[in-house]
């Protein structure tokens, strides 16, 4: 039902950006922080058609692009999305949909730098494949491997999480977090994950010498995980690793911490 009613709005909504049938097309948008719907209203795209959207947002500021892409299960030479992470059809393509049998795709993330590529083909076989791209400018956000932060005595708790939370990452992301507790006290920390191809990886620290006490991965995709680990000494370090996406991500985490009297024992559920 759905993409049918879609297809009546596109060809209204569509011409505004360029992309109609028959014909190739290249739209430059910018994003502002609302977010808003690439072609302005359910899209498929035009029957015969090459259109490329080049997205960029304000000096500061990424992408970021939360997509769900139906069908596009037809030969690549007849249809395609492609998502390519930066300013033109050469750089870095992170999602392609086309030849699959995969009926529903969902794709979270931020640009790594200011602009997305986005380029729809469809011949002129019939289909009924469509896409609901959702685009807006967002601070940037370092992600260092080094950030340091100071527990406070429980109950008072501090937070931090995957860059952009709730929001997707950029691709490739490495950061770290070194967490002390004050003197004779251990860390407590609480995570809330989804994750399937990245993860987090939890070392107890104690001067110079780290060793692992627990990696997050691997999980049923989408679906929210929670862990609880305590340090065995003062400092804990929390590295995340994002690969290279090239298939449906939806993956985050985000992590509450405090310091309390030692337990010599961690514990995930
Ligand atoms: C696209 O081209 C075909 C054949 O060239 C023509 O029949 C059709 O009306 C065209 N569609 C549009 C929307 O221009
Ligand atoms: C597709 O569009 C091109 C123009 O971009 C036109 O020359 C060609 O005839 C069209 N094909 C069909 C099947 O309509
Ligand atoms: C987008 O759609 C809204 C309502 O559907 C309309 O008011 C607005 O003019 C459209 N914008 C463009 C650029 O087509
Ligand atoms: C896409 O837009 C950005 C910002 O306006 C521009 O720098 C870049 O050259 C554009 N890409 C292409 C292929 O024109
Ligand atoms: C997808 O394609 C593969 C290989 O052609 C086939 O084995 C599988 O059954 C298909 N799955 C669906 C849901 O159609
Ligand atoms: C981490 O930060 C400390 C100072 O806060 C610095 O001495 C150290 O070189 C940094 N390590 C890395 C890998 O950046
Ligand atoms: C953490 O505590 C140490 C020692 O009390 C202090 O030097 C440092 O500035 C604090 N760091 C943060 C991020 O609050
Ligand atoms: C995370 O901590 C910040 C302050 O550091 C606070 O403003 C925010 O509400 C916290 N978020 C949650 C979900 O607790
Ligand atoms: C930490 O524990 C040791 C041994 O129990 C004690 O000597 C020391 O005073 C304690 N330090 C603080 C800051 O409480």
């Amino acid at each position: 039902m759905l993409p049918y009613f879609g297809f009546l709005l596109l060809l209204k909504s569509l011409t505004a950006e360029g992309c109609t049938a028959n014909q190739s097309s290249t739209a430059t948008l910018t994003a502002t922080e609302d977010s808003r719907l690439l072609g302005n209203g359910t899209v498929s795209p035009p029957f015969n058609s090459t259109c490329q959207w080049n997205i960029t947002a304000p000096g500061g500021k990424v992408l970021s692009i939360d997509a769900r892409i139906f069908f596009f299960n037809r030969a690549c030479g007849d249809e395609y999305l492609k998502i390519h992470d930066g300013p033109s059809e050469s750089s870095s393509l992170i999602a392609e949909y086309c030849s699959l049998n995969v009926s529903f795709s969902i794709i979270k993330f931020s640009s790594s730098d200011r602009s997305v590529w986005i380029e729809t083909k469809r011949g002129p076989l019939y289909s009924n494949s469509f896409f609901l791209i959702f685009y807006k400018a967002i601070p940037f956000e370092e992600c260092s491997l080094n950030t340091t932060l100071n527990a406070s005595l429980s109950p008072v708790e501090h937070n931090f999480s995957s860059p952009y939370w709730p929001l997707g990452y950029h691709l490739s992301t490495t950061c770290g977090w070194y967490i002390t507790a004050p003197e004779n006290h251990s860390v407590v920390l609480h995570l809330k994950y989804k994750l399937s191809m990245d993860s987090l990886e939890i070392y107890d620290v104690e001067g110079s010498a780290t060793s692992l006490v627990a990696r997050f991965t691997a999980r049923v995709p989408g679906r929210l995980y929670r862990a609880t680990i305590y340090s065995k000494f003062r400092r804990l370090y929390i590295l995340f690793k994002s690969n290279v996406k090239t298939v449906d991500t939806d993956e985050r985490f985000y992590a509450s911490y405090s310091a309390i009297t030692p337990k010599c024992s961690f514990n995930t559920t």
